[in-house]
C-alpha cells in the first residue's frame, strides 16, 4: 500500500513535525500543517493496526494525535472529514455478528507526567464546582493493555459478550467469553437489585503464560505472537472457542458501567462510590483490579487516594514496578471515585472528563545510527557500540548502545545509517531490536568488523576468537584500553567499592602517569591529588580514607575485582569461604575447583589458569604488600551458597544469538540467579534459553525431552535482576 519511498519521506515527516516545530509552518500556514499530520497519522494507523509492525512509539504517536487535535480546536472550519480525530477506530474482524453496547463505550484522555495530573485534578474540580483547594477522592489502577470486552449479565446469568468495536456497536464473542475460566456464567447481581448489568473489562494473558505459549511456537515451528495484547486479542476473536480457551485468557473487570432494576431504573445505591463498584464485582466472583495474583506480589494494584499528590505517588512507583508485574499494563487510570461528582463532570464526546490515563514513558523509539565504534573490554573483547542520534527513551537519553558482537550485528543485519528500533525495558540496558529495512535509501553501510586489533599501535596483532565464544579478543592488549576498563571494573560498586575515582578520575590519573597498574590505585599521593584543578584537601581526604576503606574489604570482593573472566559476585564468594588467604588458590587443582558445587568446567579452568600465571600472583604480593586484605574475613566465611535465587540448583545453557544481550551478561544473570552453566546439551541439563538461529543444541535438548525450553524473553522474566548489580 505505501512504497519503501513513500514511507520514508512520512518517516522523516513524522520526526519533524515531532522535533522540529520550529521548521515547520505552524503558525503561518495551519492548513497544510494538519494535512501533514492527517498524513502521517494515517501511515502510522497503517503500521500499528494493519501490519502489526509500528515504526514510531505508541508516545510519538499520542503526540502527534495531540498536536492534530489541538490545531483542529484552533480551527474548526479546517478539519478534514476524514481526519483520524474525526474516526473513531473500530477492531471489527467481520467474522462476529455486530451488537450495540448499553452505554457507549469511550475512550481515555491521556497524562504523561505530574503537571498533566494537576491540570486533570484542576478541571475536575471546576467542573464539579469545587473550591481549588479542596481535596478530591481518585482510584487508581492499572491500564490493562490486552483485548477490551464489555458483558451483559442478565438475571444474574452472563448473557452477552462484546467486543469494544467502535465504542457503540462491538462483536458478539460471548461464545468466546464463555470458555475463559474467570468469567463467572451466573452472579449475583439480585441480591443488590440489579437486574441487567453491563460490565466493562479487558482480556489478558499473563506474560510468563506468554512467553511459555511462545517457546512452544517456536519448537513447533509456527509464527510467534508479537506481544501479549496481539495473542489476546487474536484469541477473543477465534472460531473456535476451545482455541480462546487455550490461550490462556484471564479477565479482569474495572468498570461497572450499566446497572438497573427490573423496571429499567438505573440502581445505584449499593455502591455510591467506583472503589464500591470494584468490591461489589470482586465479591460476586469477578477478578478485578483488586483481586490478589501470582503474578503481582509488592504494590497493591489499585489505591483509592486522597488528593492528587498521592495519586502521582503511586502512579510513579507503578512506572517503576510495571516489569516485575505478570501482566503487560501501559500505564494507570485515575478515576474520580465519587458516582455523584463522576456525573458532575460528564462526558466528551471522546472520554469521561471524571477519569484520565497516566501512560508509562515509552520503551520503544526509532533514531538513526550514525556510527558503528569498537571499544575494548576488560577481558580484552572488542565491543561494538551503536552511536545514535540522541533518542528519548523511558526517561533518559540514549545516545550509545552496546551491539555486543559480530554475530550479533550479523543476525539483525544492521547497517550504518539505519533507522533503528532502540528498546529499553525495566533494567534492561538499551538494545537494537531491529533495523527499519523498509526505510533503507540505499546508502547505508554494512558494519566492517576489524580482524586486526584497531588499537594496537604496529596494526599487526589479528583479533582471536575462542571456540564456542561470540567475542573477538586483543590476544596481547598494548593500548591501555584493557588495564583502563579493568580499573573501571575494579573500583566498581560491585567489586571494591572505591568511591571517588570515577571514569573522568581514573582517566585523569592515567593521563598524569599515577596509575600504571592496580597496585598504584592504593598508593596514590593524596598531596598532590589535593593540589589538582577540581580536587581540594577535603576531597582527597575523602578518596583517601575510601581507599583505605577498600583495602580491607573481604577477599570475595578483591577476587571479583580481578577481572577473571566469568568469576561473578556469587562465585568469588563461594571461592573466598574455601581459603583462608587469597594465595592458597596456587595450589589448587582445577579438580579442586570443580568440587565446589555450582562451579563450572569453564570458570574453573579460567580461574586455574589465572593463578598458574605468575604476574598474577606477584600482583597480588605488592597489593598485600600496600596494604590489601588477603585474608578472609568473618564475612567470607559466611556460606554464599547458591539455594537462593529464582535457578537455584539448576543448571542451563544458552544457544543461538540472544537479542537483548550478550552471551556473557546472560551467563552473568543466570548465576545471580543461582544457576549453573552447564558445558553442553546433556541429562543433567535443566533449561535450555534460545536465542534467534538456534540449531543443533536445541534439536538435541528435544530430543531428550527432558530440557526446559525457554525464550530469551522467559529467561528475563524468571530472572529480575537485582538491584544495583552491574
Ligand atoms: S476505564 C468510561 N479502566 O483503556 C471508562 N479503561 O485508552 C473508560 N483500559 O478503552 C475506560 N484498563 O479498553 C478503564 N482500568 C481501566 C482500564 C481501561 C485498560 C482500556 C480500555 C479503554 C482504553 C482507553
Amino acid at each position: 500500500m505505501y512504497a519503501a519511498d513513500e514511507q520514508r519521506a512520512l518517516y522523516q515527516l513524522s520526526k519533524e513535525l515531532l522535533y522540529q516545530p520550529a521548521a515547520q509552518t505552524l503558525f503561518d500556514d495551519p492548513a497544510s500543517r494538519m494535512a501533514d499530520l492527517c498524513k502521517v497519522l494515517r501511515y502510522h494507523e497503517w503500521r500499528y493496526y494493519v501490519q502489526d509492525d509500528p515504526v514510531i512509539s505508541d508516545f510519538e504517536f499520542d503526540q502527534l494525535f495531540d498536536l492534530l487535535r489541538k490545531l483542529e480546536a484552533q480551527h474548526p472550519e479546517l478539519v478534514a472529514p476524514d481526519s483520524p480525530t474525526q474516526r473513531v477506530a473500530t477492531d471489527w474482524s467481520g467474522a462476529f455478528e455486530q451488537v450495540p453496547h448499553l452505554t457507549p463505550m469511550l475512550s481515555l484522555d491521556n497524562s504523561y507526567d505530574a503537571q498533566d495530573l494537576m491540570d486533570f485534578d484542576t478541571s475536575v474540580k471546576k467542573w464539579c464546582g469545587l473550591d481549588k483547594e479542596a481535596k478530591v477522592e481518585y482510584c487508581v489502577e492499572p491500564k490493562y493493555d490486552g483485548g477490551t470486552i464489555a458483558l451483559v449479565y442478565e438475571n444474574d446469568r452472563l448473557v452477552r459478550a462484546a467486543t469494544r468495536g467502535d465504542g457503540s456497536v462491538g462483536e458478539d464473542i460471548t461464545a468466546n467469553i464463555r470458555s475463559l475460566k474467570s468469567v463467572p456464567l451466573r452472579a449475583d447481581f439480585s441480591q443488590y437489585g440489579i437486574y441487567k448489568a453491563e460490565l466493562r473489562g479487558e482480556a489478558l494473558i499473563q506474560k510468563a503464560f506468554f512467553e511459555k505459549m511462545n517457546a512452544k511456537r517456536q519448537e513447533m515451528g509456527e509464527p510467534l505472537f508479537a506481544n501479549p495484547r496481539n495473542a489476546a486479542t487474536g484469541a477473543l476473536r477465534m472460531k473456535d472457542p476451545s482455541e480462546t480457551a487455550a490461550r490462556g485468557l484471564e479477565a479482569f473487570l474495572y468498570q461497572l458501567g450499566y446497572a438497573v432494576n427490573e423496571q429499567e431504573q438505573p440502581v445505584t445505591h449499593p455502591f455510591q462510590t467506583h472503589d464500591d463498584s470494584i468490591h461489589l464485582l470482586e465479591k460476586i466472583g469477578f477478578k478485578t483490579p483488586l483481586t490478589k495474583t501470582a503474578a503481582h506480589q509488592h504494590l497493591p494494584a489499585t489505591r483509592t487516594c486522597a488528593g492528587i499528590e498521592e495519586v502521582i505517588r503511586f502512579c510513579s512507583e507503578w512506572q517503576e514496578y510495571r516489569d516485575e508485574y505478570g501482566y503487560e499494563l501501559d500505564g494507570m487510570v485515575v478515576k474520580l471515585n465519587s458516582i455523584e461528582l463522576q456525573s458532575r463532570c460528564g462526558y466528551t464526546n471522546h472520554h469521561p472528563r471524571w477519569a484520565i490515563a497516566f501512560k508509562f514513558k515509552a520503551r520503544q523509539a526509532t533514531t538513526r545510527l550514525r556510527d558503528v565504534e569498537f571499544q575494548v573490554g576488560k577481558t580484552g573483547a572488542i565491543t561494538p557500540v551503536a552511536k545514535l542520534e540522541p533518542v528519548h527513551l523511558a526517561g533518559v537519553t540514549v545516545s550509545n548502545v552496546s551491539l555486543h558482537n559480530a554475530d550479533f550485528i550479523a543476525a539483525k543485519d544492521i547497517r550504518i545509517g539505519d533507522q533503528v528500533l532502540v528498546e529499553r525495558a525495566g533494567d534492561v540496558i538499551p538494545y537494537i531490536v531491529k533495523p527499519l529495512e523498509e526505510l533503507r535509501t540505499g546508502a547505508e553501510i554494512p558494519v566492517v568488523f576489524p580482524e586486526i586489533c584497531p588499537f594496537d599501535a604496529s596494526g599487526q596483532v589479528r583479533l582471536q576468537r575462542a571456540e564456542e565464544e561470540a567475542a573477538w579478543r586483543c590476544p596481547s592488549c598494548t593500548c591501555g584500553r584493557q588495564d583502563y576498563q579493568k580499573y573501571v571494573f575494579h573500583v566498581s560498586k560491585s567489586a571494591m567499592d572505591i568511591e571517588g575515582l570515577s571514569k573522568a578520575t581514573l582517566e585523569r590519573f592515567i593521563q598524569l602517569g599515577w596509575i600504571r597498574s592496580l597496585v598504584d590505585l592504593y598508593r596514590l599521593d593524596y598531596d598532590r591529588i589535593a593540589e589538582l584543578d577540581g580536587f581540594g584537601k577535603k576531597s582527597a581526604e575523602n578518596l583517601r580514607a575510601a581507599v583505605e576503606k577498600a583495602k580491607k574489604n573481604p577477599i570475595h570482593r578483591l577476587l571479583h575485582s580481578l577481572s577473571i573472566h566469568h568469576l561473578g559476585q556469587k562465585a568469588s564468594k563461594l571461592l573466598a569461604a574455601e581459603v583462608q588467604h587469597v594465595l592458597e588458590l596456587r595450589n589448587w587443582d582445577l579438580e579442586r575447583y570443580q568440587e565446589i558445587k555450582d562451579v563450572g568446567p569453564v570458570l574453573a579452568q579460567n580461574v586455574f589458569q589465572f593463578f598458574q600465571e605468575e604476574q598474577n600472583v606477584q600482583l597480588l604480593k605488592v597489593l598485600e604488600a600496600v596494604g590489601v586484605n588477603l585474608h578472609q574475613t568473618e564475612e567470607d566465611k559466611k556460606p554464599a551458597s547458591n539455594t537462593e535465587g529464582p535457578l537455584a540448583g539448576k543448571t542451563i545453557l544458552f544457544t543461538g544469538t540472544l537479542e537483548q544481550m550478550s552471551r556473557e551478561q546472560a551467563e552473568k544473570r543466570a548465576a545471580s540467579a543461582g544457576a549453573t552453566i552447564a558445558s553442553g546439551v546433556s541429562k543433567n541439563l535443566n533449561i535450555l534459553v534460545v536465542g534467534a538461529k538456534a540449531g543443533s543444541k536445541l534439536k538435541k535438548a528435544e530430543a531428550l525431552g527432558t530440557v526446559t525450553i525457554w525464550t530469551e524473553a522467559a529467561f528475563m522474566e524468571q530472572t529480575p535482576v537485582e538491584e544495583g548489580a552491574s
